[in-house]
């Protein structure tokens, strides 16, 4: 009864998600295409612009180039760099308060995910005064925010191509997923110039979103031919360059490539969603304060290896793509070869198999929240049981 309620919602979720009217962004690549982008704010005649980012990106020098290009095509602007990990409402709030206090007429976030998400509350809720409540479900607002440009800083979590944030209610500390297609970008940059000073381990945390994203969504019942291509795409791209971008910062083919690669497993998942590697990394943030790139890492080939023959063939089909195998050695070769090869990934680029602090009396815990965010929301090639999904969760203890 349970599994019927889950394929009804995720069909109605699935054909909502295809619905939304989108506007395609205009999208920058390649080195210095944040400063491109800072031009075409002067071109489309801003005159007070809002910078949202952190405090370190702030103080580390990295958007001097920015600024500069913003003053010396005369468009001012405001700085609020008070967006934390895992943003939270009232941060949106002071940040929406500069954008009114300083008249600005535009918003450029320049940060990872959280900047990113925390940015794309602040122009709605510039326009939709209200509560977080009022904004947490799908399309739940009515006006247009303001326009928003993005420079993400890390290649992983695609959240400048999403129609998706997540904001933390500062009270209960529930994390609210807010859906709405008016909150993509118009403007994006994928400059690679931003990202080579990105540290060894949060590349390889990021990457590995990425490329949890891209798997999520072409082994997703709700994928088309295009989230399929993007997905794809993204997939190789990956192996073709996220280790060296691990190794060697500075190599600047490899970090077009993981940015391009954010880019698509974005625009690949938010038209699919995603699957039970996210529902359990989620809580495994929410319960042990684990890096959401770091719980996807953690158990995304244990996930796809326990859908079992159903996901074989689509793995087999990221295999080839990721020049792992050869058509013909047959789909159950290939999709173990996959794994295997996400197994081997995950431990060149050195990242932790376990949660800190993982307790047996919080398994079933996980297990819960993981079984219900997916059957509420995501179009999995399989609904698992709480006995399958209770062994990849116990599996992190023992790892
Ligand atoms: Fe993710």
């Amino acid at each position: 009864m349970k599994i019927l309620y889950f394929k009804l919602r995720a069909f109605v979720v699935t054909w909502l998600m295809r619905l939304l009217p989108r506007n395609p962004p205009i999208v920058f690549k390649g080195s210095n295409s944040a400063l491109t982008l800072c031009e075409q704010v002067a071109t489309l005649g801003f005159e007070k612009v809002i910078l949202v980012t952190d405090n370190f990106l702030d103080s580390s020098g990295l958007l001097d180039g920015i600024k500069g290009t913003l003053e010396k095509h005369g468009v001012q602007f405001a700085v609020f760099d008070g967006v934390l990990p895992d943003p939270a409402f009232d941060q949106v709030q002071a940040g929406e308060a500069v954008i009114r206090t300083e008249r600005c007429q535009a918003v450029i976030a320049v940060g990872g995910g959280s900047v990113l998400d925390a940015a794309k509350m602040m122009a709605m809720l510039h326009t939709n005064p209200g509560t977080l409540d009022s904004f947490d479900g799908i399309q739940k607002s009515k006006n247009p925010g303001l326009p928003l440009f993005a420079i993400p800083t890390t290649a992983g979590t695609g959240s400048e191509i999403t129609l998706a944030a997540v904001i933390t209610d500062p009270v209960t500390h529930r994390k609210a997923p807010i859906v709405d297609s008016k909150m993509i970008p118009g403007y994006i940059a994928l400059d690679a110039e931003i990202m080579k000073g990105m540290p060894p381990g949060i590349t390889a945390a990021t990457g590995m979103d990425a490329l949890t994203h891209a798997v999520e969504s072409y082994l997703s019942k709700a994928s088309t031919a295009s989230t399929e291509e993007h997905a794809v795409t993204a997939v190789r791209l990956i192996f073709k360059y996220l280790q060296r971008a691990f190794s060697e910062g500075g190599d600047m083919e490899a970090r077009d490539g993981m940015a391009l690669a954010a880019f698509y497993a974005g625009a690949a998942f938010t038209k699919t969603s995603v699957g039970y590697v996210h529902g359990i990394a989620h809580q495994l943030g929410r319960v042990c304060g684990t890096p959401h790139g770091n719980a996807n890492a953690m158990v995304l080939p244990e996930v796809i290896a326990a859908y079992g023959d159903c996901a074989h063939a689509r793995l087999a089909d990221l295999a080839v793509a990721a020049g792992i195998g050869q058509r013909g050695e047959g789909d159950a070769s290939l999709a173990g070869k996959f794994i295997q090869a996400i197994i081997d990934l995950r431990k060149t680029l050195e990242l932790p198999l376990q949660p800190k602090d993982l307790k047996a009396v919080d398994i079933p815990g996980i297990v819960d929240e993981a079984i219900k965010e997916a059957g509420d929301l995501y179009p999995v090639p399989r609904y698992m049981s709480e006995e399958e999904l209770t062994r990849i969760v116990a599996g992190l203890r023992a790892a």
